[in-house]
């Protein structure tokens, strides 16, 4: 077959007839809360069930003041779960966000206002692909609009003149700052325009594997731009603000290279900067990956114990549930909407990360992390 580029389309069929995706809000539903309470006793929707009360009952309180991480990995925005984290940033109830690229890449569709549509998970995809229809499982949209996307990508990154090293969340705040100038009110539908209305940071794991880096590095190439994403920047923000905590709590959506980069960040403070937060406070999780394969997604709040990556004394605040993310997370925010701590005062930690920063920098001086590493002849001893 002679190759083509996707993206030309010679007509869509009816491949784009089903209906437009759309960020869905959770609404506080009692129904909802009532299932969750009463008809999810055991197994997994058991598990689900004791997620909403550790992050209604317990994250949330007041009194626990504990800064939530979000870490999103699965196509969660392409299947319309965008709209869950914006209701999540706007009540305050996310302090910050590991995302993979991919997800914020797919978020810019809505912002743009182009449309993905439901579809099939059973379909021809060579006829996908000569008609130019891309597809994420069940997911269907014309490869025009990734074109138009790395436009637009391309076009912010030169109007705006954006250069020198920057971690991701700056990079990711000035991008929501354009799509809200270009299209007012598009903090509705769009996770990066809303986290830039909240002052939610939002992070990259891995900033180099997703369309967001790969227009990234054209612009480096081709127009000699200077913008440098600096991952250690994004490692240290990470680890002030879990630092500047009362207590710590994570809401693990998938687990991929986010989950890890939240994770990281209390390891990173006793082993590297000599300071010893004390471990995760907080622990949840939903995934279809498993434990038996060694790998992190799949590890569980009692492994991350023996890292420092989880408190030992809180393992009752930690759950793993095996469920699928489009179908958990939905329910989750819909039970939390409707809890008693719906709402509270947003941190904004966009704007405060050169204080956190300069204060892990004090703190790290006071534990004298900074001091060459010597060693004391008994310790030499002990190893020889
Ligand atoms: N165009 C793009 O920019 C693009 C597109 C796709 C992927 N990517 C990149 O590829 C990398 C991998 O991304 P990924 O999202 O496939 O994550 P991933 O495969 O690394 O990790 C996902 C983990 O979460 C779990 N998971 C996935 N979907 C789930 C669901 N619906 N419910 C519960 N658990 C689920 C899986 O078990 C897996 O362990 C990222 O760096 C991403 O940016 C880029």
């Amino acid at each position: 077959m002679p190759h083509r580029s996707p993206g030309a389309p010679h007509g869509a069929g009816n491949y784009l007839s089903g209906r437009v995706i759309k960020y869905y809000r959770p609404r506080g539903g009692p129904d909802v809360r009532h299932l969750i309470d009463n008809g999810f006793q055991a197994f997994n929707a058991g598990r689900l069930s004791e997620a909403c009360h550790i992050y209604a009952d317990k994250m949330l309180a007041p009194d626990n003041d504990t800064t939530v991480g979000l870490t999103i990995a699965g196509a969660l925005t392409p299947a319309g779960l965008g709209g869950c984290v914006i209701e999540l940033m706007e009540r305050g109830l996310v302090d910050f966000i590991v995302s993979t690229g991919a997800n914020l890449y797919h978020d810019l569709h809505y912002a743009l206002n182009f449309s993905l549509h439901r579809g099939s998970p059973f379909m021809d995809d060579v006829e996908l692909y000569e008609q130019g229809i891309i597809r994420i499982y069940d997911v269907l949209f014309p490869a025009t609009v990734l074109l138009e996307t790395d436009l637009y990508l391309r076009d912010f990154l030169v109007r705006s003149k954006i250069s020198g090293p920057m971690a991701t969340a700056q990079l990711h705040y000035r991008l929501g700052l354009d799509l809200l100038e270009k299209n007012p009110g598009c903090e509705e539908y769009s996770v990066v325009a809303a986290a830039a209305r909240t002052g939610v940071p939002v992070y990259t794991s891995s900033p180099g594997d997703s369309s967001i880096g790969m227009n990234i590095a054209y612009h480096e190439l081709m127009n000699a731009g200077t913008l440098m994403i600096d991952p250690s920047r994004d490692v240290n923000e990470v680890c002030a603000i879990i630092l500047a905590a009362k207590k710590n709590g994570c809401v693990i959506l998938g687990g991929g290279s986010p989950k890890n980069f939240y994770l990281q960040g209390q390891p990173t403070l006793w082993e590297v900067y000599g300071i010893p937060k004390g471990g995760n406070d907080y622990f949840i999780q939903f995934t279809t990956d498993q434990v038996v394969w060694g790998g992190l997604s799949g590890a569980t709040p009692a492994e991350a114990v023996s890292w420092g990556k989880v408190n030992p004394g809180v393992l009752p605040d930690t759950v793993v549930a095996y469920v699928d993310s489009t179908i958990a997370f939905p329910l989750f925010c819909e039970y939390t909407v409707g809890s008693a701590h719906n709402r509270r005062p947003r941190k904004e930690l966009v704007h405060k990360r050169d204080a956190l920063v300069a204060d892990l920098v004090r703190q790290a001086k006071a534990a004298g992390s900074d001091k060459p590493i010597t060693h004391e002849p008994a310790e030499i001893d002990r190893h020889r």
